[in-house]
């Protein structure tokens, strides 16, 4: 059971906090998660009242509320709410923090949640470190630390060794969303809790990997972010290299969070770096020109407000990577990811080998299907099988078959993935938070790929807003015939 905790969010007012942390907070509070004793001070800027932010807080939760709000709920939920006004950047601030903490005889367990901009964590954590409200003689003290954790290897070395300065490692979490999906979840339930996988799960029977993440979404407000940031930093070097070790890592010794993650780093290690003269042939990056989304007209990203005019950021990135390890010798893993594309969709799709002789060729000459695993991990969630099957008639004649297994009801609503996580601090659980060496590693995948890019400003596909993202992406297939599954589909996963 959660214990007594008091929830510091810092950025309180900022989007993250008003469209996920809050309704995740109230969700909590409807399925009966929080204890009594656990309450939550929003940090801002704006010299608002409690009922101000109360107020705030309700317009945050009312649109997200599955089957609405529900008023019984909310009023528990605003009765754990309060607000303080501070700038943080200002070290007296932290004080009268502390001792409006201390006045309200609220939970010495403390969570501060950081949900600002990386370049503001060391600042935080150093001044709640210098004030007495990271003490843990009473109670325990932990810091949530939203991603992105650095820009590059270096920059996140030097920001582990501020925070080493104030924070232990196990008061540390560092936040990866993704890792608090019910589906990502499922992808180590379905490796290791059945017996029928693991024979197949390797270099033997699977011919190559793909993770597929397609917004169909631009950056909206984020410009400042993104335009420093760009997809393969924004999703490939978090979410989607923690989907990839899930997807590929040695079961581990246990569930519990160093065993999980010690299995995370290996993998992640195992990755083989990729040279500056590969950089071309295994990554590939484009920006969504203007197009239609949904039968909308949208803009292109370089007339984005925010967006510098001769901006090479980009906003679609796919990568292939090698495993280096006896499972994985050999067999491409395919990332990409993508803004303004025509659906939101993540998938992860295990392409098998063929057989080694096929007796069923159909007397019309038919392209030989493999076999698929496909994760759907959003909004689909969902585990589809594909095979080859005999059609009804006299002939032996073959035809492509799915087994789908759907994880959700009709009409039923997913748990965000931010409610098990926001859950989990008070749990003191960090095994779907990311240690510092995964981080790291994580970082040297990526490094050479956005070093090489940014000597090299002069050109950058497109792709139109709209599509499945750029044809030149198909590139980094071994074969002609192989491509990214979902855009060749119609239906299905
Ligand atoms: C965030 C990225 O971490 O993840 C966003 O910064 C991205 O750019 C988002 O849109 C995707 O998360 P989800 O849960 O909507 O798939």
């Amino acid at each position: 059971m959660p214990q007594a905790c008091t929830y510091v969010v810092f950025g309180a007012t900022g989007n993250l906090s008003l469209t996920k942390l809050m309704p995740a907070f109230y969700h909590l509070e409807e399925m009966g998660r929080l204890q009594e004793e656990v309450n939550i001070l929003a940090i801002g800027r704006r010299e608002w009242s409690r009922e101000e932010w109360v107020k705030v807080a309700r317009e945050a939760v009312s649109p997200k509320a599955r089957g609405g709000i529900n008023e019984t709920v909310f009023k528990r939920f605003c009765d754990r709410l309060d607000y303080f006004q501070m700038d943080i950047t200002d070290p007296a601030a932290y004080q009268a923090l502390q001792k409006h903490v201390e006045d309200s005889n609220w939970s010495c367990n403390m969570a501060f949640y950081l949900s600002l901009g990386p370049d503001q964590f060391a600042g935080v954590v150093k001044q709640l470190g210098k004030s007495a409200l990271l003490d843990e003689t009473r109670g325990w003290k932990r810091v949530v630390l939203e991603k992105p954790f650095g820009y590059d290897s270096d920059s996140a070395k030097q920001l582990q060794l501020q925070l080493n300065q104030y924070l232990k490692e196990e008061q540390t979490y560092r936040i990866d969303h993704y890792l608090g999906k019910g589906m990502v979840q499922n992808v180590m339930v379905f490796r290791f809790a059945n017996l029928m996988m693991e024979p197949l799960w390797n270099r033997n029977y699977i011919d190559h990997i793909q993770i597929t993440h397609a917004e169909d979404k631009p950056i909206g407000t984020r410009a400042g972010y993104y335009d420093t940031s760009g997809a393969m930093r924004d999703m490939i070097q978090s979410h989607l290299l923690q989907l990839l070790a899930l997807v590929a890592m040695e079961p581990p010794a246990s569930m519990d969070a160093e065993d999980l993650r010690d299995e995370k780093v290996k993998l992640l290690k195992s990755i083989r770096s990729i040279s500056k003269n590969n950089v071309n042939s295994q990554a590939y990056r484009a920006q969504y020109s203007e197009g239609t989304v949904n039968g909308k007209a949208v803009p292109a990203y370089l007339d984005e407000p925010g967006v510098a005019d001769d901006s090479v950021t980009e906003t679609y990135a796919a990568l292939k990577v090698y495993i280096d390890n006896w499972r994985w010798a050999g067999v491409p893993f395919y990332i990409q990811t993508g803004k303004n594309m025509p659906k939101n969709k993540t998938l992860v799709s295990i392409c098998f080998k063929h057989p080694p002789k096929q007796f069923f060729r159909d007397s019309q000459v038919k392209k030989m299907e493999p076999n698929w695993i496909v994760f759907g991990i959003q909004p689909e969630e969902s585990i589809w099988i594909e095979m080859t099957a005999k059609q009804p008639g006299l002939e032996i004649n073959t035809q492509q078959m799915s087994l789908n297994a759907t994880m959700k009801k009709e009409g039923e609503q997913s748990n965000d993935a931010y409610e098990e996580l926001l859950l989990d601090v008070i749990k003191g659980d960090r095994s779907l938070f990311l240690r510092y060496d995964e981080v790291k590693a994580a970082w040297k995948v990526v490094d050479p790929i956005l070093q090489a890019w940014a000597s090299d400003a002069s050109y950058i596909d497109t792709y139109p807003s709209g599509s499945w993202g750029p044809a030149g992406s198909s590139k980094l297939f071994d074969s002609a015939d192989q491509g990214w599954r979902y855009s060749l589909k119609t239906e299905g996963l």
